[in-house]
């Protein structure tokens, strides 16, 4: 995918403004699957946004690029409030890459885009509660490789720190589904439970997108996306989905709109997820409800944590 388009993503959805930013400490890995070189992230270094990834370390991933493999250096880029009880972080991650085949703009400059919103919203110094920490991981198409060894570059400590995980992987598929992770495993079929505190973060959510008139439905904690190694973990987590290969039913297309029996998004990891694909509706609802649930959570996260 080029950043490029996914800038343009978020240049269309208002972003301006500055918040702080993690640097990351020499190369998050040297080789795939290597946890002995891990490395714990810095402190934090107060960069404009947009400023470029330059100087960020990074992870060697092996992208099939026109049939010739490469090694290629991707990084994470994790901005933290300047304010709030560190040892209380709500975070917030989505995908920054994408699959060579297509710009990636729904899969996943969509909640890279709805991410960035929210934070400029917040700003770098809000007086909250609790600090925030916004992740845009690199090479999640590869195997959610950046979010997984961020998790695992962390100190026992570190993970306690964090008071909840929410992810936004694609929220703005064409022929949108509006879905929540089911964090109580409500239906009983396909994956378990999250971690403790995981079915109320989808109860919030689903306040979230009820107050704009929108009824969500549970989607399994499949592995799929970079929430893995948070639950692996035990922390909490949750976010929201529209959708990418499944087919949307009847009833879904009743209660939603859009096309049954073709896929919430036609165009998955294809060259035609571009701008002109993306539900702009679906987009605008599901960055409202991330930027409002954790806005809420950036004041409390008593519901989740007891
Ligand atoms: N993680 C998948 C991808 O990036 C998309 C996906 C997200 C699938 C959430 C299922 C659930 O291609
Ligand atoms: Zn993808
Ligand atoms: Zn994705
Ligand atoms: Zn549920």
């Amino acid at each position: 995918c080029t950043f490029a388009q996914k800038q343009q993503v978020a240049a269309d959805a208002g972003a301006v403004g500055t918040i702080i930013y993690n640097n990351v400490d020499g190369p998050l890995n040297g080789t795939l699957g290597d946890p002995a070189d891990a490395r714990i992230p810095s402190a934090g270094v107060t960069k404009q946004v947009g400023e470029g990834l330059a100087g960020q370390a990074g992870a060697e991933v092996n992208l099939d690029i026109q049939s010739r493999l490469e090694s290629v250096t991707t990084r994470n880029v994790v901005a933290q409030t300047r304010t709030g009880r560190p040892d209380n972080v709500v975070m917030a991650g989505a995908h920054l890459d994408g699959v060579p085949e297509g710009p990636g703009i729904n899969d996943n400059g969509s909640g890279s885009a709805g991410l960035l919103e929210a934070a400029l919203r917040m700003g770098g110094s809000p007086q909250t509660e609790n600090a925030v920490r916004f992740a845009w991981w690199g090479a999640e198409e590869s195997g959610l490789v950046g979010s997984t060894k961020y998790v695992q570059s962390l100190t026992f400590e570190q993970q306690l720190d964090i008071a909840l995980y929410l992810n936004f992987d694609m929220i703005g598929s064409p022929n949108a589904a509006y879905f929540a992770y089911d964090g109580d495993d409500s239906d009983g079929v396909g994956a378990g439970p999250g971690p403790q505190g995981s079915a109320q973060i989808e109860q919030d959510l689903v306040a979230a997108m009820a107050a704009q008139g929108v009824e969500l439905e549970g989607t399994d904690f499949d592995g799929r996306s970079d929430y893995g190694e948070f639950i692996a973990n035990g922390i909490p987590s949750g976010g929201l989905f529209t959708g990418a290969e499944g087919v949307k039913t009847e009833e879904q297309a009743a209660k939603w709109g859009g096309t049954a029996g073709i896929s919430y998004d036609p165009n998955y990891h294809q060259a035609g997820d571009d701008l002109r694909n993306i539900d702009r509706v679906a987009l605008e609802r599901n960055a409202k409800a991330l930027a409002n649930v954790v806005e809420a959570y950036a004041e409390s996260t008593e519901g989740v944590n007891g």
